[in-house]
């Protein structure tokens, strides 16, 4: 099939690698040169486990293509995904102007029947907003249908998530436009959802809001667990055992960041409001999710004394492991605080310093791992990066001004910290 994805973020540059994989025509369009020029370089303008040799494969066999033409791009294509970013404005609302002005582009060049699938994530009634868009351009109605696929890829394993979707969400007012979409992801032999508009955009919510939720409730009963000596991990344990609650993100730590989460928690808290109703539930989700951080800084402040003239050692930047990303990344509230409280901080992250340095220019950004813990007065693990499951600890303890270790994502354990010489406070027990 010939398929047009604009933007070439996580989620647009993704698809339209794993469809040229596919063996679809794909072209992707981008309006930052820069973005351009390395993508017909194959080299990926962001950081993705596989992308790269994915990349440059499907580019070499020319199933995949680079365009900063998006009328050129609709014009050669039966399916166009929009695929730009959906920022969060000052009240939290998605900010759609990326999506409105791409549909005006592509209003501008329909000529014969396309589908137009919204891949970005959109508050609900957003497939109108485009329709009308296209049809204020001159599109005639009969040339043209609007459809809802959200994406669910996650960060650092998107090649695979799409390969190996859970379910794959298409949401169209008319049965011909989504089977179109059927027919491009039958290869993939994974289920599919065919449902309205409305209701396609709303899944996206409901699932990411509904997985914040959860990590939430664990975070809220850790706090519960630390008031009374008992172990969170083994309370999640216990209660992911139970097959209708499930054991994944149930896993305790500084709470959620990235991309996704907090923006679409908010998004859906304002929509709700819209449409007249209070979401409280969600409101006090994203007020667990603030305060699981402070209370961690709060905890650490006590621990040794106050934070002025303290130096802080941090393992880890991005939201994640396997990301580069740092949007609502915890690590940025904890350098603000620990700062804020008069301390000074050295960092190391495997590939999200860089973007942390034009945040924080100031902090002393290190090369590896042990020189993080030298000379510091306190460690603290925020990202659980593999490079850091297996590391000397020892060796760690032994550089610090104080051996005191706060661990924000359960990563080593009391007995393993112990045994190294550290003094070990975790999250939830
Ligand atoms: C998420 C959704 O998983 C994905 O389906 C959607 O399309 C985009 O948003 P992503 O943001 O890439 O993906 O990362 P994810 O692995 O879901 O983690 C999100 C945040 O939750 C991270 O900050 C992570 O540290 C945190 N998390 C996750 C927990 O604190 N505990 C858990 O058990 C799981």
């Amino acid at each position: 099939m010939r398929v047009a994805v604009i933007g070439t973020g996580y989620v647009g540059l993704v698809t339209g690698v794993v469809l040229a994989e596919l063996g679809n025509d794909v072209i992707c369009v981008d309006n930052d040169p820069r973005k351009i020029e390395m993508l017909k370089k194959g080299i990926p303008p962001i950081y993705e486990p596989g992308i790269e040799e994915m990349l440059k494969r499907t580019l070499e066999d020319g199933y995949f293509h680079v365009s900063d033409n998006i009328g050129d791009a609709v014009e050669k294509s039966e399916v166009v995904f929009i695929a730009v970013g959906t920022p969060p404005g000052p009240d939290g609302t998605p900010d759609l102007s990326a999506v409105r002005a791409v549909a005006k582009e592509i209003g501008k060049a329909l000529r014969k029947y396309t589908v137009i699938v919204n891949k970005s994530t959109v508050p609900v009634g957003s497939g109108d907003v485009v329709e009308n868009i296209l049809k204020e351009q001159g599109a005639p109605e009969e040339l043209f249908d609007v459809v809802s696929n959200p994406e669910f890829l996650r960060e650092g394993s998107a090649i695979y998530d799409t390969l190996n979707p859970d379910r794959i969400v298409i949401g169209a007012k008319r049965r011909e436009a989504a089977v179109k979409l059927v027919e491009l992801y039958a290869p993939l032999e994974k289920p599919m959802i065919l449902t309205d508009l409305n209701s396609a955009e709303l899944i996206k919510y409901a699932s990411n809001a509904f997985l914040a939720s959860k990590i939430s409730f664990i975070n809220a009963m850790s706090r519960v667990c630390e008031a009374c000596g008992a172990n969170v991990a083994d309370v999640a344990k216990g209660m992911g055992m139970d097959k209708r609650i499930g054991d994944q993100f149930l896993q305790s730590g500084l709470g959620w960041g990235g991309s996704c989460f907090p923006k679409d928690v908010q998004g859906l808290i304002k929509s709700s409001e819209g449409l007249g109703y209070d979401f409280q539930m969600l409101k006090a989700v994203e007020e667990i999710n603030e305060t699981q951080t402070t209370h961690f800084v709060d905890r650490i402040e006590k621990r040794i004394g106050g934070l002025k003239g303290k130096l802080v050692g941090m393992l880890g930047l991005a939201f994640k492991p396997n990301t580069d990303d740092i949007r609502d990344a915890k690590s940025l509230v904890i350098i603000e605080e620990v700062l804020k409280r008069g301390a000074s901080v050295q960092a190391y992250d495997p590939v999200a310093a860089d973007n942390v340095k034009k945040v924080f220019p100031d902090i002393t950004y290190c090369d590896g791992p042990y020189e993080v813990a030298d000379r510091a007065d306190v460690l603290i693990l925020v990202t659980e990066w593999n490079e850091f499951k297996n590391m000397d600890l020892e060796r760690m303890a032994c550089s610090m001004n104080e051996k005191i270790l706060f661990d924000g994502r359960r990563l080593y354990g009391k007995a393993k910290a112990e045994k190294a010489g550290f003094e070990y406070h975790t999250i939830g027990s």
